[in-house]
């Protein structure tokens, strides 16, 4: 099997950060994955690019998952399944359900990368995580040199995290996903709690909506929050909501009474990092070629020509500024390479 050498990484990370990865492969087929040449050394698992900061050259063999296909599995009575291929564009898949009339995935519209990266972070917004409606995935695994299963438990899904990265393989390319099969309730129900969202079907007249209302409506607050990443470099919210304690968020919530606040199941509290980072003074500010986006004060964006260095800098300083004001830690969302 050919690998490339010295594959410029520029266009295949939404930051657009300069780097070069030493070895390539673009996977096309499960079984190429079982290759001997790709077993050793280091190694990282790339989908779209799109929770990624190249911090420059990557020395060692980067596998670009293309894996296509999308199709029925089957059904039961209470939902269908449908299956697609771990290098299938996110956002074009959901609005493929949406046109075979599978309703389920309708919130999740916009969403920039891959399905095969979307259960590894567990993509959410506006109300629904993908682990809500994920059935299982299947994936190769280089230490066994075998292809494994995972369900949805299996896959120990929590805010922007999962077993794929509580066991450190996004960062070691321990394992690739290959597929996804994802359970749709037959019994759909609108989730349209989500402010932003009620308020733009409030706008639309629109009092009983369609899945595709919905997708619809999504796609409308995406597109005036959060910058286009083939305009404007970006990799979505930089940062994750925090979670404290409920003694630290009533003291916030005391010294700042306009802080949204969402209680969690287990007693704690969310912030809002992006209204922490307003009120820090950083919306719309940049440093050198990198600042935080001026409609939406979470996503850090690239200017141009920025390097992964430049990032690492405007990032500490949010940090710092933000640990300063409030005394919380702000932990970044996408993966460091
Ligand atoms: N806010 C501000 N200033 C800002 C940005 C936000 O005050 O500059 C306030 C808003 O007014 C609102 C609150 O913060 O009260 C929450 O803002 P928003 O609804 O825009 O959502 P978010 O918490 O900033 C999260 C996800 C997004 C997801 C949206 C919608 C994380 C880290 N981010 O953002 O996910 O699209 O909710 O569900 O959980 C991503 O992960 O890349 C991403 C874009």
């Amino acid at each position: 099997m050919m690998l490339q050498t010295q594959v410029d990484l520029s266009p295949f990370n939404t930051l657009s950060l300069p780097g070069r990865a030493a070895l390539y492969r673009r996977i096309t087929a499960p079984a190429q994955l079982a290759a001997p040449e790709l077993g050793a050394g280091r190694r990282f698992i790339l989908g779209g690019g799109s929770n990624l900061v190249l911090t420059g050259d990557f020395d060692g063999l980067l596998l670009h998952m293309a894996i296509p296909g999308k199709r029925l599995r089957g059904e039961d009575g209470e939902a269908i399944y449908i299956e697609a291929g771990a290098g299938e564009n996110w956002h074009d898949f959901v609005q493929w359900t949406l046109d075979q009339g599978w309703p389920g995935l309708e919130n999740l519209s916009l969403i920039p990368g891959t399905v095969g990266a979307a259960p590894i972070q567990n993509i959410g917004a506006y109300g629904l995580e993908v682990g809500e409606c994920l059935h299982s995935l299947t994936a190769w695994d280089f230490a066994k040199q075998a292809v494994v299963s995972f369900d949805r438990d299996d896959c120990r899904f929590a805010y922007r995290d999962s077993r794929f990265k509580q066991e450190g393989w996004h960062l070691n390319g321990g394992i690739a996903i290959t597929s996804v099969v994802f359970r749709l309730a037959k019994a759909w129900q609108p989730n349209c709690r989500y402010a932003d969202v009620a308020q733009e079907l409030a706008v639309r007249h629109i009092a009983a909506p369609t899945a595709r209302d919905i997708a619809t409506a999504v796609i409308a607050v995406r597109q005036r929050k959060l910058p286009d990443p083939a305009v404007t470099p970006n990799a979505g919210s930089f940062f994750h909501n925090p979670v404290v304690s409920a003694l630290q968020a009533d003291a916030l919530k005391a010294a700042h009474p306009t802080l949204p606040c969402y209680p969690q199941p287990d007693g704690r509290v969310k912030l809002a990092a992006g209204w922490l980072i307003e009120q820090a003074g950083w919306k719309g500010k940049t440093l050198g070629p990198v600042g935080m986006y001026e409609k939406q004060a979470l996503v850090l964006v690239n200017q141009g020509g920025a390097t992964g260095d430049d990032v690492k800098r405007t990032m500490a300083a949010v940090q710092a500024d933000v640990l300063q004001r409030f005394g919380v830690a702000l932990t970044p969302e996408p993966i460091f390479l």
